[in-house]
């Protein structure tokens, strides 16, 4: 049968439309995401950003098909421009062949802790080698090498010893490293990176996400950047989405966004990251309260009960719509900076 679905933006490799995903949990059903829509464009960093339980994970958790079994996508679709042609991953059967394909070709996935993709009683040679097996057409007798040259392209010094080496030889950096190693050797198009250097002190943090800039201009790959780092995601993205309670509250390019942000959350965002020019002594901001968990989301804007700019009768009332403010600026807020 001839694929009958089409890209939006053919410069685009993923479309996120609307999507909804729910859990079912003893309290009752949750949506932890709501009508989600974002764009990953070919060769492009993609970021997601926004406080812990706003629904990052579970967006790109979606996007995978990799969530728990209490989860579903309950609408919405995420096209996907593989190799092979469009598919819409939201609508594919669990055991369809074209999720394997995506699986083993086309998407990969890095963790903030390494610790747990990779098993301690395996060589970390081995554990490559066995995602090459899986994943590539390649001959048995280049496995090795090829698991040598991937973890010489992820930097690590003396590749051909530290192929054989278990991973608690390695330090979290080296883990790190080894485990990007790991998620291309099936040469993905789409690198999932949820937090990705989290766990890491700085300076190794920013050796990190260099080397992830470096092979995606290599290699091509569209990457999905999670974090809740707002600076993490300024450095390291071409266009970020802005997260609050399981809705996208302002998308934009990030330059565009860091010049101009307009929702009240974003600014809040903001101005909790420190600055080295901040005056020694000043207090540091953060956003009054926390957010709520998935099963009180307020009437209205989400936000509205730690909005500054909230304004009763109007924002408690109903979602706001998402405003178009042209050059792919998209904010969702009533009272937003005009
Ligand atoms: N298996 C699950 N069952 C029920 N609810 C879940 C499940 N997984 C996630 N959730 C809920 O979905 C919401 C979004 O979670 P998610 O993990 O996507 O947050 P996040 O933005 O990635 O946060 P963090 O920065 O802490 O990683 C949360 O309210 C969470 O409790
Ligand atoms: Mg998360």
């Amino acid at each position: 049968m001839a694929n009958a679905l089409c890209m939006e933006n053919a410069e685009n490799l993923v479309e996120v439309r609307d999507l909804v995903v729910k859990f079912r949990t003893d309290e009752g059903i949750v949506s932890a995401v709501n009508s989600v829509s974002y764009d990953i464009p070919i060769g492009k960093t993609m970021g997601v950003v926004g406080e812990s339980g706003c629904g990052k994970s579970v967006t790109s958790n979606a996007i995978m098909r990799i969530l728990p079994e209490n989860g579903w996508i309950a609408s919405g679709s995420i096209l996907f421009n593989s190799r092979l042609g469009v598919f819409d991953i939201a609508r594919l059967p669990d055991k369809d062949k074209r999720l394997v394909q995506l699986h083993g070709r086309e998407m990969a996935m890095i963790f903030q802790e390494p610790m747990t993709s990779f098993c301690p009683v395996y060589t970390i040679g081995n554990q490559i080698i066995e995602a090459i097996k899986l994943h590539t057409d390649l001959p048995k007798s280049e496995w090795r090498n090829r698991a040598i040259d991937l973890l010489r392209k992820v930097k690590i010094a003396k590749p051909e010893q530290r192929v054989d080496e278990y991973p608690y030889q390695l330090s979290g950096g080296m883990r790190q490293r080894a485990m990007i190693a790991m998620a291309l050797a099936s040469n993905p198009r789409l690198l999932v990176a949820d937090e990705p250097t989290t766990s890491l002190d700085v300076t190794v943090q920013a050796q990190i996400l260099d080397l992830m800039k470096d092979l995606q201009q290599e290699m091509g790959m569209s990457i999905l950047m999670i974090n809740h780092n707002f600076g993490i995601i300024a450095e390291t993205c071409d266009n970020v989405a802005v997260m609050y309670l399981g809705r996208i509250v302002e998308t934009a390019a990030t330059k565009e966004l860091l010049e101009n942000p307009m929702h009240p959350y974003t600014q809040d965002l903001f101005r909790s990251i420190p600055q080295v020019t901040d005056q020694r002594g000043r207090k540091l901001a953060y956003i009054e309260g926390s957010v709520p968990d998935a099963y009180s989301i307020p009437k209205g804007c989400a936000f509205f009960p730690r909005c500054r700019k909230a304004q009763k009768g109007l924002c408690d009332e109903s979602i706001p719509p998402v405003v178009d403010l042209g050059n792919g600026h998209k904010v969702s807020c009533f009272r937003y900076d005009q």
